[in-house]
This record gives C-alpha cells, structure tokens and sequence, in this order.
C-alpha cells in the first residue's frame, strides 16, 4: 500500500489566515507594506524565510539578527493565540473521514509541514492520532523546496521515495517532493501547478490513489 505524506498548513487545516493577521500585525507595527498576494509566497516557506520576503519591503536600517529573531518572536507569539482558537471543528468531516479510510485500507499516514507548530496545531484540532509520523520545522534544517522534511517523514514511516504520495498545496512543496522523488498530489493552490503529477480539487479523491 501507498504512503501518504500531508503538508499541514493549507492541506489538512487552514491557518493561512491566522500566518497572515499575525506578519500583518508585524509589518504594520515596522511600517511596511503587506498584502494577501505577498503572503501567498510564504506558503510552505520558513518563519526565518518568511520574514525576509516581508522585508523585501522594508526601507529603514538594516536590521540586525537579534532584532529579526524578536520580530519573529512577535509574529510566532501572534501567531500561537490565534492558534489556540482552534478546535476539532476546523478540520472538515471530509479531511477526518479520508484520513480515517486511508488508514483503514492500510496506508501510512505522515505529517511534512515546514511548520514549529505542527504538533501544537494537531493537538488543538485532535489529529495527532491519525498519523503515524511527523516531520516537521524542528528536524529539519532546510526547508522546502528542499526535499528534507519529506524525505525524512518517509524515513520516519519507514518507506521508500517511490511509495510515498506527497498532497501540498504550496508550489514550494510540489518542487519539494519532486526532489525527494515522490509523487506529487496538488491541492487547492497547487491545484494550478504543471509541475505536481496528479491535481486534486477536493480531499477525498485521494481514495482514488489508494485503491
Ligand atoms: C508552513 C507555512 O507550513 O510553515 C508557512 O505554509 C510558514 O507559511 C511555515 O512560514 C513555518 O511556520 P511556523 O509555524 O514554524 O512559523
Ligand atoms: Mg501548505
């Protein structure tokens, strides 16, 4: 049977929204100008990666490295109240069920998500359960499009590249897990990406992969 690698942010939950009241709360406090379209590019991308794409836009000094670590520390610390709002209900009865039947037809199942707050996400949403590893912000040192986080969730599950399915709605992800030689399902944002090899519009057409 298949393995299937989900990217969390975006895939499985939504916390685009919460990423971006938070940076906005940031770059509105520095004075820099910040929009939707601009964090579309931080999807799948690291905090420290995140910030200096906002900084694209920052006309002041340059910023030393222990004032980017404390205006990082805000955004997380922004970005963690909104987190703790989160409940079982933000995870749609579609993703729950898929997951449910992925793993009752004998699949693996892992998290391969750029976030450090991957497991305080699951925790509040009740879905550390259904995964049977995590690979996340905080074992790796790269992050996508670099394979790593990928190529360790298929460690982490035992599997090799050519038996895991990655689903990822970052284009940063689809190049991620083509470096990692999986195969790469595209979602909601990613659902317009040539690159991905298989494009879905909703969660659960991914029973179709594990038939
Ligand atoms: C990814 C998000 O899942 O995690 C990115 O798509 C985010 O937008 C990255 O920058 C890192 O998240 P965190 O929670 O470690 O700040
Ligand atoms: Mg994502």
């Amino acid at each position: 049977m298949k393995a299937f690698i989900f990217d969390l942010d975006g895939v499985i939950v939504f916390t685009d929204k919460f990423h971006y009241q938070a940076w906005k709360k940031m770059a509105d406090g520095m004075g820099i100008y910040f929009d939707e379209k601009i964090n579309n590019r931080l999807r799948g991308v690291s905090r420290v990666e995140s910030l200096e794409i906002i900084l694209e836009r920052y006309e002041g000094e340059p910023l030393s490295a222990e004032r980017k670590a404390e205006l990082m520390e805000e955004k997380n610390n922004t970005y963690r109240k909104l987190l703790s709002t989160m409940t079982p209900a933000d995870v749609t009865d579609e993703v729950r069920n898929t997951l449910k039947e992925l793993h009752e037809r004998g699949c693996k199942l892992a998290i391969g998500s750029s976030s450090k707050n991957a497991k305080f996400i699951l925790e509040k949403v009740e879905l550390l359960d259904a995964f049977d590893a995590i690979s996340d912000g905080n074992n790796i040192t790269h992050s996508k499009p670099d394979p790593e986080v990928f190529s360790k969730a298929g460690e982490f599950l035992g599997e090799k590249p050519d038996n895991c399915i990655v689903v990822e709605d970052a284009y940063a992800g689809i190049d991620a897990a083509k470096a990692a030689g999986m195969t790469a399902v595209g979602i909601g944002d990613a659902f317009g990406y040539d690159k991905a090899d298989v494009k879905i519009q909703t969660f659960s057409e991914l029973l179709k992969l594990a038939e």
